[in-house]
């Protein structure tokens, strides 16, 4: 329960920082064995929010001390031209992960592109081979999102076994693979899952059941109070931004949850920002330097 003092706060930003001091000393172990974890970053187009991520994504690499190959190509791109990179890099010894950040051109398939990158450079976790891995309880990628979620859970002490898990939102790079991660027969999972989307019915009467709540829909505060039991334990995923004259920008970045009003009930709960956002580049950095063990054989 929330209790007088109300709920625990589970800090991204420093699980994310001890999570980063741990690869570091990994990169540095790997880097005596001569291996030096890669990573290729590819962007097409100039999505300003895009550039960020991607930014980001090569300065905490830089950090870690991972190797990290740009490759910035036009919005005018083709295809062809964009899947004979991915070819290259699926060849390259050096390169141990690949990511093709989205959203790409409309000309471009991104299903199609993702087929094109080799599964066990697919640091992402979005290839089928991965998700297929995902659901079935093999060893491959796990999309960082979802595995951010869990992280987050297990560092606050919060196992997911035995617990009744509702993830609001069912896309493919949350919602799904984070079903199928919380359902598996596995060390910090064994939970009952349920997912509910846009056209659940008697939604709150389902979210009112949740143990965990994992909140991955993309409307801004969607999830209020009496949506939920007391005592919950709530991940937040969204990033919305929205107007707020009190402030100089004008905007404020809110999360899916209605945070004021169920941080009350919570027993524990996710801010945002400063919850899941920063734990999805370092499960990136985590995947990275999983791929380089695996494909150097160490
Ligand atoms: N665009 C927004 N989030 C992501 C992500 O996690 N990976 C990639 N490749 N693109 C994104």
């Amino acid at each position: 329960m929330a209790g007088k003092r109300g709920p625990k706060i589970i800090d991204g930003k420093k699980i994310s920082a001890a999570i980063r001091a741990e690869l570091k000393l990994e990169v540095e172990a790997l880097k005596k064995k001569k291996i030096v974890p890669g990573l290729a970053v590819v962007l097409v187009g100039e999505d300003p929010a895009s550039e960020i991520y991607v930014r980001n994504k090569r300065r905490t690499c830089a950090e870690l001390g991972i190797a990290s190959f740009s490759y910035d190509l036009p919005a005018s791109t083709t295809e062809r031209k964009l899947f004979n990179l991915i070819k290259k890099l699926n060849e390259d010894p050096k390169v141990h992960g690949i990511l093709v950040q989205s959203p790409l051109p409309r000309h471009i398939d991104e299903d199609k592109m993702l087929e094109h990158i080799n599964p066990d450079k697919d640091v992402d976790g979005f290839h089928p081979t991965n998700v297929g891995r995902l659901l079935t309880g093999n060893e491959g990628f796990v999309s960082c999102t979802p595995a951010g979620c869990q992280e987050l859970l297990l560092r606050s002490g919060y196992d997911p076994a035995g617990k009744h898990v509702v993830i609001v939102g069912r896309s493919n790079i949350v919602g799904k693979p984070a079903a199928a991660l919380f359902v598996q027969k596995a060390a910090g999972a064994n939970a009952t899952v349920t997912v509910c989307h846009s056209r659940t019915r008697s939604l709150s009467a389902i979210t009112k059941q949740a143990d965990i709540l994992i909140a991955a829909i993309g409307v801004p505060q969607f999830v209020k109070s009496r949506m939920v039991k007391e005592g919950v334990i709530v991940i937040d995923v969204g990033m919305n931004r929205i107007e707020d004259k009190t402030r100089k920008s004008g905007t404020r970045l809110v999360g899916d949850v209605d945070y004021d009003g169920v941080s009350k009930k919570a027993r524990a709960i996710t801010p945002v920002p400063g919850g899941v956002g920063p734990m999805t580049i370092v499960m990136l950095m985590k995947n990275t330097v999983k791929a380089a063990r695996r494909l150097s054989g160490k």
